[in-house]
């Protein structure tokens, strides 16, 4: 059986109803399921201020049955997000997380910079993933995601604001056979494109859509549905994604 992984993104939760009626039709969607997920990774901008209200809200919002692992983004508050969204002792260093199972290993890296809109991975991030990719045996496929994508995606309003610093990640990867691909989120597009010589993965905005240059002026589409992504890995570690919108 394939290892099949959902991956929600930008939730952007608020005071106001729209973001939690869109970020619940996503969960329903997934809790409908006829078959358990092996995971539902959310990436990033989970609520819209980084405040414990909001984070309170997040909990109700993204409740599902499917294991659920979570990483901050530029929208979000390191100590709310340890308080009251994971349940543990403020602190205001990187939430760095790994899901390890015996089948796949997904690790979230935290990509945010606090009071910044631009990402970057510390060097302590990056030796928690060096020391996660030492424990995880060659046979194991081993996923990378984290809030803000390392390259340029066409998006301008993205791209003066992704994670820079890239070239260290790509390092720390480079030898490392079982690493399948990296999952970001930040882009409010579906997008597919590569990095490090691996697919990188981009999963729209529940919230909104961000359109491209070629598609007009308007710096944001709100009417379109809330989407997701489904990554498929297959035992010779082949992934494949599929892109959901759900009306
Ligand atoms: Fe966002
Ligand atoms: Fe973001």
């Amino acid at each position: 059986m394939p290892v099949v992984i959902a991956h929600v993104s930008d939730i952007h939760i608020d005071a106001g109803p729209r973001a939690i009626e869109r970020t619940r039709r996503v969960f329903d969607h997934l809790d409908a399921l006829p078959a358990d997920l092996d995971l539902v990774v959310l990436t990033g901008d989970v609520a819209d201020h980084g405040l414990d209200s909001e984070y309170e809200t997040v909990r109700e919002a993204t409740a599902t049955r499917h294991p659920l692992l979570v990483c901050p983004g530029n929208h979000d508050d390191r100590e709310a997000f340890r308080r009251t969204l994971l349940g543990v002792p403020p602190s205001a260093g990187p939430i760095d997380q790994v899901h390890r199972t015996d089948r796949f290993v997904v690790a979230l890296c935290d990509s945010s910079i606090p009071r910044q809109d631009d990402g970057y991975l510390a060097d302590t991030t990056l030796e928690w993933l060096t020391t996660e990719l030492d424990a995880t045996p060659d046979g194991v496929p081993f996923l990378i995601g984290f809030h803000h994508p390392p390259v340029d995606l066409h998006t301008p309003f993205v791209d003066p604001i992704r994670q820079f610093g890239e070239e260290r990640l790509a390092k720390a990867v480079a030898g490392r056979p079982n690493v399948v691909a990296f999952l970001a989120g930040h882009a409010h597009t579906a997008a597919a494109t590569r990095f490090a010589g691996l697919p990188l993965l981009v999963a729209p905005g529940v919230v909104s859509t961000v359109p491209l240059p070629w598609e007009g002026e308007r710096a944001v589409h709100l009417d379109q549905p809330p989407s997701l992504a489904f990554h498929v890995i297959d035992d010779r570690h082949r992934i494949t994604t599929h892109y959901r919108s759900v009306v």
